[in-house]
């Protein structure tokens, strides 16, 4: 259980910073550009930002190449199933802030406005995204996936709550 939570955990680091870091730069470029869907509904929403979106993948990688950097000190005490890479980093990074557009667009396809909940969606969208980018280069075991998929909204929730309280974001969720 032990090597579940550990290996899980190093592995989706990048992804939960590369979510987490466009909240705090509150970017103002929609990178759909205001426009709407065939629907008539915006196609991502403001709360999708170019600014948000780079910076995100740029944090989720520095934070990446620290754990790259720390890998062989902590290796002398605990060996990792997988060893992160330039590419593991990019492709968790960059998957994240994919997931997050991606689910963005389907809460709005459903006609959900920009900051309306979507629970799990809104959870889940960036996680499931980043760990499919990443898998095309590492083995990813199932019980991770199981692990991750139960401690990441709970995880999400709680930093959710902790910015709101910071007052840098309007909602809780
Ligand atoms: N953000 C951003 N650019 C991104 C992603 C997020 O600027 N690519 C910022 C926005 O200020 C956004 C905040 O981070 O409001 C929180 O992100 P999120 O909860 O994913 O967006 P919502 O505003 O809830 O919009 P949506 O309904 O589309 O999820
Ligand atoms: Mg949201």
């Amino acid at each position: 259980m032990l090597d579940i939570i550990i290996n899980s955990l190093w592995l989706i680091i990048p992804a939960y910073c590369a979510n987490i870091f466009p909240v705090l730069v509150k970017g103002k470029y929609p990178i759909d550009f205001k426009k709407d869907f065939v629907d008539g509904h915006r196609l991502l929403g403001d709360g999708k930002t170019i600014e948000g979106f780079f910076s995100g993948i740029i944090f989720g990688s520095l934070i990446g190449l620290l754990q790259i950097y720390l890998q062989p000190f902590i290796g002398q005490f605990y060996i990792f199933q997988f060893q992160h890479s330039l590419f593991t980093i990019i492709l968790l990074s960059a998957g994240a802030m994919v997931g997050d557009l991606i689910g963005s667009f389907v809460k709005r396809r459903f006609g959900l406005e920009r900051g309306a909940p979507a629970p799990i969606l809104d959870q889940l969208d960036f996680m499931v995204f980043s760990l499919t980018a990443v898998s095309i280069i590492i083995s990813i075991e199932v019980s991770w996936v199981i692990f991750l998929l139960i401690i990441t909204p709970i995880l999400h929730y709680s930093s959710n709550i902790f910015v709101y309280t910071l007052k840098l974001k309007d909602r809780p969720w």
